[in-house]
């Protein structure tokens, strides 16, 4: 599996979405990575489905939705809708887990399912048929711009083991505290998506930063 790079516009100026989008295509972006807060499930306060219809207008690349929001099932298709084309809920929040991936397949989107970084792999053990894609989060979620949590080297290197295992073919999506320095550790683990904010949009040129973090998986 080739690496794929999903800048977050949550690092970006949202007075200038459309530009922040034009800007990491122009770098390579394989993915926009869009972070949903709630102000409960995590302490910030975020966008929602009328943001992600505006992104979709502009972004040729998919929509990768990371919904941090306790409630979840009641927005799934909200957001499909706005035009999401990746959605990926929190284990933490759901307790049919099962239910909720189907439902976001049978709207028509990739089901992805994160967990926190003091969550287990086997969280997602059980639902393995139904999973599109994993994000492990290597922050407490909430924010942009924290420090990568060594620990989540070893998340990602059960998390391939596991899919080994099973024979299941799931990208493993990496997101918090993503940069140059870290990037080819984290692809060696065994990620295939790399998530990354402050990295791309806190520095002068997000295109260049974007096609750098490329090059840095790509070496790895
Ligand atoms: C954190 C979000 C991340 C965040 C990543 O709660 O889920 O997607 O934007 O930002 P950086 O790369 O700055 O850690
Ligand atoms: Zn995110």
């Amino acid at each position: 599996m080739s690496v794929r790079i999903a800048p977050s516009i949550l690092s970006a100026d949202f007075a200038r979405l459309a530009d922040a989008v034009a800007r990491i295509e122009a770098g390579g972006a394989d993915l926009v990575h869009v972070d949903v807060m709630d102000g409960h499930f995590v302490p910030n306060l975020t966008i929602g489905p009328p943001v992600v219809a505006a992104l979709k207008r502009v972004a040729t690349v998919p929509l990768d939705v990371h919904l941090m929001i306790t409630d979840p099932d009641r927005y799934l298709e909200a957001f499909v809708d706005a035009g999401a084309a990746m959605v990926t809920v929190h284990a933490e929040v759901l307790p049919h887990l099962h239910r909720t991936l189907s439902h976001i397949r049978t709207l028509g989107a990739k089901a992805g399912v994160a967990i926190n970084p003091s969550t287990p792999v086997a969280a997602i053990g059980e639902v393995l048929d139904e999973l599109d894609h994993l994000l492990i989060m290597s922050v407490n979620p909430g924010f942009g711009g924290q420090s990568f949590i060594p620990h989540s080297l070893s998340k990602i290197a059960a998390a391939r083991e596991l899919f080994a295992r099973s024979g299941a073919r799931v990208p493993i999506e990496v997101d918090g505290g993503v940069d140059l320095e870290n990037a080819g550790a984290i692809v060696r683990a065994g990620a295939t998506i790399l998530v990354a904010g402050a990295s791309i949009f806190g520095t002068p040129d997000a295109a260049a930063a974007t096609r750098a973090l490329r090059h840095a998986a790509d070496a790895a």
